[in-house]
């Protein structure tokens, strides 16, 4: 912990790569001999999102193509990438989006192909009409939830969730779905992890860009990949909601240079600043999420939206309903990953100086962040963390 993060060693991939993963993904190109590009929908951090048709079975699929950083190529990660999305396929709740196929293209680059959905992120919705109600915001969260409720059971953490990585789209009856995109994805690549120890756990070291979004990266994540499990994913959720209900995140905004060292050292900032007439449980329960040790957030997703039901609409039954029926002894999942303890709950327990110490490492980190910060920054300030260069929504169509 606080060391310097290594940077990976990998196969160097020349911007020459990255310009033909792209090139392969215009519109009118042909993917994998059936699927015709049509439109590009959005670029995030990993890639390029294009809309195609299988012509096959004359179907509208999205492809999401990851592109190689210029360091580093895809050959570590193309199994991983693969096994990742193998996972996410046998998910069946109706809040992860569909994984139809994953293949690579000519050049290696891994691409995953899903089921199209017509829709607005919860990015856009919350630049274009937030803040959203308190049933809304909570509806969409409790979907969210449901999906990690299944996720987690299956050992998958997402490990990226932010509002861009929640697509809400109508279903029968034209009720709004929340699908979650993105499972998975973080773990390719470099991805978070400051101080991390593995060569599979790198830190954030694509090109401008920071891997699991900074502004909505859980302090595990931020100090030790290797340490993450499904809290994570609720720490980022209290962040989503925190940001539905205020139109404000709760260190500040992303796209301060400081906001990685805040999220490490600071409190949140009260949501009462920002609306005064929330409910005060429904205030507490998304400051529990924002808890700095895990062990102290709602410890499954099935515990959150538990906690969230009393705020949210009868429709959202349906979601809690299947929450209530994923597995493991408190009605959710268990993570995949068997955390030890929090660093700070279990240096509490174990020893006052020690907590100090821990204390004093995680000021070490954060000074780490605030360089990580300036990074970002530097990177694109109008994205959520820096990261996602030139994203568009597609919710803006
Ligand atoms: N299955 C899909 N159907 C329709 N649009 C999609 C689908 N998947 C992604 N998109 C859209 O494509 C755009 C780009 O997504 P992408 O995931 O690349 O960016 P991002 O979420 O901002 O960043 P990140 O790479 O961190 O996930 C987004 O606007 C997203 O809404
Ligand atoms: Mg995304």
């Amino acid at each position: 912990m606080g060391r310097a993060p290594e940077l990976p060693q990998r196969a160097a991939a020349t911007s020459a790569v990255v310009g033909r993963s792209l090139e392969a993904v215009k519109p009118g190109r042909m993917i994998a001999g059936k699927f015709r590009v049509d439109k590009e929908l959005g670029r995030g951090g990993f890639g390029v999102v294009v809309q195609a048709r299988n012509l096959t079975i004359d179907q509208v699929v999205a492809i999401k193509v990851l592109t190689p950083s210029e360091e580093s190529a895809w050959t570590e990660d193309a199994a991983r990438f693969k096994r990742e999305a193998q996972a996410t396929a046998a998910l069946r709740s109706e809040h992860v989006v569909r994984i139809l196929d994953v293949d690579f293209l000519e050049d290696g680059s891994p691409y995953m192909v899903m089921e199209y959905l017509e829709g607005e992120t919860l990015h856009h919705a919350i630049h274009t009409r937030g803040p959203l109600a308190v049933e809304e915001a909570v509806d969409h969260v409790i979907q969210v939830l449901a999906a990690l409720g299944e996720a987690h059971g299956a050992g998958i953490v997402h490990r990226d969730l932010k509002p861009a990585n929640v697509l809400v789209t109508r279903g029968a009856g034209g009720t709004m779905v929340a699908k979650v995109l993105d499972f998975g994805v973080s773990k390719v690549g470099a991805y978070s992890g400051l101080g991390t120890e593995s060569a599979s756990a790198q830190p954030i070291t694509r090109t401008g860009a920071v891997i699991g979004t900074g502004a909505y990266m859980a302090p595990v994540q931020m100090l030790d990949a290797k340490r993450v499990d499904g809290r994570v994913d609720i720490f980022s959720v209290g962040i989503i909601l925190y940001e539905l209900l205020t139109k404000q995140t709760p260190f500040g905004p992303p796209s301060d240079p400081t906001i990685v060292s805040t999220m490490l050292t600071k409190p949140p900032i009260p949501l009462s600043t920002f609306r005064p007439e929330l409910p005060p449980k429904l205030m507490r329960v998304v400051m529990r999420c924002l808890e700095k040790d895990p062990e102290r957030r709602p410890p499954t997703p099935a515990a959150a939206a538990a906690a969230l039901a009393p705020f949210a609409s009868l429709r959202a039954r349906a979601a809690l309903d299947s929450l209530r029926r994923a597995p493991g002894p408190t009605g959710a999942a268990a993570p995949l990953e068997k955390p030890a303890p929090g660093p700070l709950a279990a240096a509490r327990r174990s020893s006052p100086t020690l907590a100090i110490g821990i204390a004093g490492a995680v000021v070490t980190v954060g000074l780490i962040g605030l360089a990580v910060g300036i990074f970002l920054a530097s990177s694109d300030p109008g994205s959520p963390g820096g990261r996602a260069r030139g994203a568009v929504e597609a919710g803006a169509r």
